[in-house]
């Protein structure tokens, strides 16, 4: 029987409460399923920042790597200065555990309201392959005769033909076997950024040519936004940069109903990687229960997917599916018509 190591960092405010119900449903889906699991939980966020003045203790960074998995609940703390949790704990592992890709389902679950007329589950229903170590997130740059009035600041978009190979290679062959679609977008903007984005579409040109069953499409980033909320049903697979990734996906989230069910993954295929539901802390909700678990929920299953649980990843999936379309009024916190552990046992129960 397959047994996985499980590091669970549930991190500030209402972080906690939704892998609380993610574990659970791992746990219902482990005994239907037939594998089993071990979670430890690691304290690291803005509480133990204040406390210990440490963002990611000695060693954390190598502990993790002995983990099959990481689960993240949110980062964020009303009491720590905006940037600093955010830089030094999440961005911090994304790097120096080189996973390189971020995974953004964006899909539109029944009973889910978009802000978008007329669109069905049917028509949103993408995923976006966000490269998720260089760019503008490189931290390339200074700010020259800083606090004069002469002052010049920089930060340079890092882009290495390693980075983007590994990134359109992953983006390539998740596309060929998503389904039929088989139209991958690379979505950049190389009528502007001649030189980081002209890497960008020789390394895509090429390597096109070795998946020709894939039609090799491309998007600039502003028409990319129009397009995905005129016609989300275009999309299939999009490739994208760090920044320009970071920010379609949460217009993404939006015409998905929301980060109450925005789910992601940062990986590092045959890697330490690590899971994570897309919405905030949201300090003010804390222990209330009226925060939506949907998002870790379906973090969870990208996880047991990604451990090559298949069979219970789609079982999750299709749980959650269940749910939203049948049992909850609403998505957003405190209107759902149940607690965040009440939806969490409904999705056990629909499994
Ligand atoms: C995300 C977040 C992070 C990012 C922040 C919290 C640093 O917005 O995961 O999209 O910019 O990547
Ligand atoms: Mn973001």
């Amino acid at each position: 029987m397959a047994h996985y190591k499980i590091a669970v960092i549930g991190g500030d405010g209402t972080g906690p409460e939704v892998v609380a119900e993610g574990i659970k449903v791992i746990k219902a889906v482990a005994d239907l399923e037939g594998f089993t699991f071990e979670t430890q939980e690691l304290d690291w966020g803005g509480d133990r920042y204040l406390k210990t003045g440490e963002l990611i203790p000695e060693g954390g960074v190598e502990l993790l790597k002995q983990f099959d998995a990481t689960y993240l609940g949110a980062v964020g703390h009303p009491d720590v200065a905006p940037g600093i949790l955010e830089k030094g704990l999440l961005l911090t592992l994304r790097f120096e555990l080189d996973q390189y890709i971020n995974l953004r389902p964006v899909k539109l679950y029944p009973g889910v309201e978009t802000p978008l007329a007329d669109k069905k589950p049917e028509d949103i229903d993408f995923v976006v392959v966000r490269e998720n170590t260089e760019d503008l997130y490189a931290g390339v740059g200074g700010n020259f005769k800083k606090g004069t009035p002469d002052e010049v600041a920089t930060q340079t978009s890092v882009n290495t033909r390693k980075g983007v190979d590994r990134c359109l290679r992953y983006a390539f062959e998740l596309c060929r076997k998503r389904n039929d679609k088989k139209r991958l977008t690379l979505v950049a903007k190389t009528n502007v950024l001649t030189y980081a984005h002209d890497l960008w579409d020789r390394a895509y040109k090429e390597m096109a040519t070795e998946y020709p069953d894939i039609e090799a499409d491309y998007n600039h980033v502003d028409a990319c936004c129009m397009w995905m909320v005129k016609n989300p049903e275009y999309y299939d697979t999009i490739v994208t940069t760090n920044m320009f990734g970071d920010i379609i996906t949460d217009l993404a989230a939006m015409i998905q109903g929301g980060m109450g069910v925005a789910a992601g993954g940062n990986i590092r295929p045959g890697g330490a990687s690590m899971f994570e539901p897309m919405g905030g802390s949201a300090p003010k909700y804390t222990g209330q229960g009226v925060i939506n678990p949907i998002a870790a929920i379906a973090a969870a299953s990208m996880m047991l997917d990604f451990l090559g649980e298949e069979a219970s990843a789609k079982r999750v999936e299709q749980a959650i599916t269940k749910v939203t379309g049948t049992k909850m009024q609403s998505m957003a916190a405190g209107r759902m018509g149940h607690s965040t552990s009440q939806i969490g046992d409904l999705v056990c129960e629909a499994l």
